[in-house]
């Protein structure tokens, strides 16, 4: 058992966070109580008066092999994945480049107080397997899986649906349900780059092996274009993945900006989530996301860095964003941040906030110079939605394990 003592916050409500200065953890790395005062429950004492105790960041959609490939400017998504990605993620046929980097991946996530990512890996079978490895030993909780494209790509970072099914199924049977800290996402890039033949083996699989998915939609209006020219036939680019049968509770769409309300219908009656990537919508000028109309129709949304079309990998510079894109409190921030990505990934009996039962993965940050920790609680929370990144970030714990610093 360990108590942990600081000025601890929680998220489950939007409109006003909860605030406890003890939380119990037993040694499985599960919240036992959170408590005002403290608690005669025994155990090791771990002080981090002055400090703040949060819920760990969820990243619900993030790019791998697109780290170093950051801040590269482009005209449009289309020209900027042909320019910067493709060439970025072809460098992760290398095993070596593919596991170096991916090391280094997780460990800045962590670094930056994101304890759960739901990862997009490259078009590699091998690579995704390493990404896998790498994110087992590091301790962080993930969701991962390779980019499937069947056509207007280069032909070295192209499948078949038959290819797609074998690499899938090797894959997601070593490590979907790992450590119950892992687990594979089906992950067709977009309807660009994906026939329909692909989308439904996409779906196919992903339904027999309870597999999540993840995928981009409605992120540009030139790539929206291009899509309704592929598929004619179609009413919108949401009925396109509804009739490969990618919609469902398992599944996370990327950007979902340029919807109409008919398509907010179709992913509200499939329970399918977004991921809101603010700062990657900023970055390639995508546009902005209209978080009012979607919650109008009850949609489930998290927070998503979309590294490297997003600049940040610190999800408080994602916060930032999220708040000048829809004006919002700081608590309903970082309640997307927690609570958001936990429901989006299905996970929200196990983590997204500190409630007793569920598992220790939280932040310790040091509110300064930002703020003091004796401040109101709105000032707190709005100095670092607005200014806070890794200098912040004290340490950061999974399932009640100190991850970083390791
Ligand atoms: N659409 C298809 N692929 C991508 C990608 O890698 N990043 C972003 N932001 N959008 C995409
Ligand atoms: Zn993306």
């Amino acid at each position: 058992m360990k108590v942990y003592h600081g000025r601890i916050l929680s998220f489950e409500d939007p409109t006003s966070p909860r605030e406890y200065g003890y939380m119990a953890v037993d040694d499985n790395g599960r919240i036992v109580s959170l408590s005002h005062e403290r608690q005669d429950v025994g155990g090791e004492f771990v002080d981090y008066s002055g400090y703040l105790i949060l819920p760990g960041f969820v990243d619900a959609h993030i790019h791998l092999p697109q780290f170093h490939r950051r801040a590269m400017i482009s005209n449009s998504l289309l020209e900027w994945l042909e320019r910067h990605i493709f060439p970025a993620e072809m460098k992760f046929s290398d095993p070596s480049l593919a596991r170096n980097i991916a090391r280094e991946f997780f460990s800045a996530l962590l670094r930056n107080g994101t304890t759960t990512a739901a990862v997009y890996s490259s078009p590699h079978r091998e690579s995704t397997n390493i990404a896998f490895e790498e994110a087992a030993k590091s301790g962080i909780r993930a969701v991962i899986g390779q980019v499937l494209m069947d056509m207007n790509g280069p032909e070295e970072l192209l499948t078949t649906p038959e290819k797609a099914v074998e690499d899938i199924r090797g894959v997601a049977s070593r490590w979907h349900g790992f450590d119950d800290r892992l687990f594979y996402a089906v992950t067709p890039r977009f309807a660009v780059s994906c026939s329909m033949a692909l989308l439904k083996a996409a779906s196919e699989i992903a339904r027999r092996l309870n597999l999540y998915v993840q995928t981009h939609l409605s992120e540009q209006l030139g790539e929206i274009a291009e899509v309704m020219r592929l598929f004619p036939g179609f009413e919108s680019y949401t009925e396109i993945y509804l009739r490969a049968g990618l919609l469902g509770e398992k599944t996370i769409v990327g950007h979902a900006i340029h919807l109409d309300d008919r398509e907010r219908k179709l992913l509200a009656g499939t329970r399918t989530k977004i991921a809101h990537c603010p700062s990657s919508n900023f970055f390639l000028h995508s546009g902005v996301m209209d978080l009012e109309a979607h919650e109008r129709f009850g949609l489930t949304i998290a927070l998503g860095s979309d590294v490297g079309a997003g600049p940040f990998i610190s999800m408080f510079n994602v916060l930032r964003d999220a708040y000048y894109a829809n004006a919002m409190s700081p608590a309903k921030a970082f309640h997307l941040l927690t609570m958001g990505g936990a429901r989006v990934l299905g996970m929200e009996d196990r983590i997204g906030s500190l409630e007793p039962g569920k598992e220790a993965d939280f932040v310790v940050l040091n509110p300064g110079p930002l703020a003091s920790i004796h401040d109101d609680l709105e000032v707190l929370l709005s100095r670092l939605m607005i200014l806070g990144d890794e200098r912040n970030v004290v340490a950061t714990y999974v399932r009640g394990k100190r991850l970083w610093p390791s």
